[in-house]
């Protein structure tokens, strides 16, 4: 019987050096969107894909994320005796959960760091989220891939097609599409150039991983930016296993640049019920000044 994803890895630990001086202090997982962390974002879209166990990996100056997901009695008390049933309620539940801390000690990469969860995940599939890509949670892209997992038993990648131009900042595949928006992989490359690039199918950054991964990692030398990439010990898995892309077709903002950090404040303050409105009316005015000043 195909194991349940029952887990998921959260890579913590660089360094956010594209929101300094904000990050200088305070990890950039911890940058909020509206009213969350960013990271809370990506701990929900696991949670509502029914994941019980979230492995953190974390580094130097990191300590805000685990105090975000810890039980806070100070806190709950004052919020207890003034009344504030509601918010009380949504901080008791993000202590939950199963969490496990891991430090990953050096930059060493991606890969590297989803090495340092093998002794969490252990044999068993797991999902891995980068909370810098924040998806739209109505959108339900890790969901679909666990269907795809459920369906090859085999791992799955989200991929996006991606303009030319900023197609080296991503792991690009190579693949035939076996099922509207499912592909076969046959070759990736982590952030070649735009000639170099196999296709404009980019990997973002979620995956559904098999445990064989651990290995693959363990021979991988260091790559691009003389880092262990995941994508190289994707790429030597794909030799001797199958390797599926699912093309996201919904809403995703690169949160650790600053216009995509800025667009997803936009789009999810909209979705909140109560600021929609008046933050609707204040865009339109914004807007309209702006373009009655350049006609
Ligand atoms: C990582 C991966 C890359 C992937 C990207 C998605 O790169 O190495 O293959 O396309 O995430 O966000 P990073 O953005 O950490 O440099």
């Amino acid at each position: 019987m195909v194991k349940k994803v029952r887990k998921a890895v959260f890579p913590a630990a660089g360094l956010g050096t594209r929101f300094l001086p904000a990050t200088k202090a305070s990890p950039k997982e911890m940058l909020p969107i509206v009213d969350k962390p960013m990271i809370q974002y990506a701990v929900e879209e696991a949670e509502a894909c029914n994941i019980k166990e979230f492995i953190m990996i974390t580094g130097k100056s990191k300590r805000a994320i685990e105090d975000h997901f810890d039980y806070a009695w100070e806190l709950e008390e004052t919020l207890k005796s003034k009344g504030k049933k509601t918010m009380l309620k949504e901080i008791q539940r993000l202590a939950e959960h199963q969490f496990a801390y891991i430090r990953q000690g050096a930059p060493l990469g991606l890969g590297h760091a989803i090495l340092c969860s093998k002794p969490f995940v252990k044999d068993e599939p797991f999902a891995v989220i980068l909370s810098d890509d924040i998806i739209d949670p109505d959108d339900n892209l890790l969901g679909e891939m666990i269907k795809i997992y459920n369906k090859y038993k085999a791992t799955v990648l989200a991929l996006q097609r991606v303009p030319k131009e900023e197609i080296h900042r991503y792991g690009v595949i190579a693949g035939k599409e076996v099922k509207k928006n499912v592909y076969k992989i046959s070759d990736m490359v982590e952030k070649p150039t735009s000639s170099a690039a196999p296709s404009d199918l980019a990997i973002i950054g979620r995956y559904i991983l098999t445990p064989d991964i651990f290995n693959f990692i363990e021979k991988t030398s260091p790559g691009k930016g003389g880092e262990i990439q995941l994508t190289d010990a994707l790429k030597a898995l794909l030799k001797r296993k199958p390797v599926y892309g699912y093309l996201f077709e919904g809403r995703r903002y690169d949160g650790g640049d600053k216009i995509g950090y800025l667009k997803a404040t936009v789009e999810l303050a909209m979705k909140n019920p109560a600021l929609r409105d008046e933050f609707k009316e204040y865009l339109f005015s914004r807007i309209l000044s702006l373009s009655n000043k350049e006609q």
